[in-house]
């Protein structure tokens, strides 16, 4: 085995009385270079979960964060009193300040922590914006290009200037990219960037085409019905072993993946195992 990846926090869960679910998402991810956490979730949920599906955060190699949202950094800094110095890896605008506007209302969708008290806590921040390998064949993507005409950045996300809102296209978005003797194993964040173009980028990357797992956050639960079959059409093209549907995959997509990939598909849940 070279890669064991534990779902530590997602909106879903079944049959595991003990653990909790939340609208975030976490993956504990045990390596033959160490362990590391990606994403935190909410907060809500990952000291629970971690305690109860055993996996120690006090050993933790890394964290590495996927974007700025709250839902995959509001653990950080319980998952920092467990693991106390430690790496934590993102993209520099992880403190941006940002929004979503709906009915009427603003919320406020940023980390929930400023970087002092992070810092306090333990985080050792390293930035980057490009392709980086964080250890030996674990790879974080770096800002995605874009290149898709059906993937389109959100249009509800905002940054403030003086002169008002202006459109968070969540260029910080990151993919973590796992090269084995398998295949690809790629874990989305919220797929910002587009799964189709995160794919490409991954592929073009690495040079290897064999998607040997996905799973994560894939977005097309949250974008317009024709941006949404289009991704999925593009993504039968691709050489893909296993898809796992999580997060802002949402119910109704789910099933319409799992009625094309069969038993390729797995729902990827709290709780959800997979080795590589
Ligand atoms: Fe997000
Ligand atoms: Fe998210």
């Amino acid at each position: 085995m070279e890669i064991k990846a534990t779902i530590l926090c997602e909106n879903y869960i079944f049959a595991y009385s003990n653990a909790i679910a939340e609208h975030g998402w976490s993956v504990y991810l045990e390596t033959k270079h160490g362990n590391f956490l990606f994403d935190t979730g909410e907060g809500g949920t990952i000291i629970n979960n971690a305690q109860f599906f055993k996996k120690d955060l006090s050993k933790i190699k890394g964290i590495i964060l996927s974007h700025h949202h709250h839902d995959h950094t509001g653990g950080l800094l319980q998952v920092l009193n467990y693991a106390g110095k430690t790496k934590v890896y993102s993209h520099p605008e992880l403190f941006k300040k940002s929004y979503s506007v709906r009915n009427g209302i603003e919320r406020y969708l940023g980390i929930p922590h400023c970087r002092e008290i992070l810092e306090n806590k333990g985080a050792e921040f390293i930035f980057n914006t490009t392709f980086t390998e964080i250890v030996p064949g674990i790879m974080l993507s770096g800002e995605v290009p874009r290149k898709t005409s059906f993937e389109r950045s959100d249009t509800n996300k905002w940054l403030k200037d003086e002169s008002g809102y202006i459109q968070d296209l969540i260029m910080d978005d990151q993919t973590l990219i796992m090269s084995t003797k398998k295949g690809l194993v790629i874990i989305l964040g919220c797929s910002h960037s587009g799964i189709i173009n995160i794919i490409n980028y991954a592929i073009e990357r690495t040079g290897q085409s064999h998607i040997h797992s996905i799973f994560g956050g894939t977005h097309l639960g949250v974008i317009s019905k024709e941006a949404k079959n289009r991704s999925i059409e593009a993504l039968k093209r691709y050489n893909i072993e296993n898809i796992g549907a999580s997060h802002c995959t949402g119910l109704e997509t789910a099933m319409q993946l799992l009625e094309i990939f069969r038993e390729r598909f797995f729902f990827c849940n709290v709780g959800t195992v997979i080795e590589v």
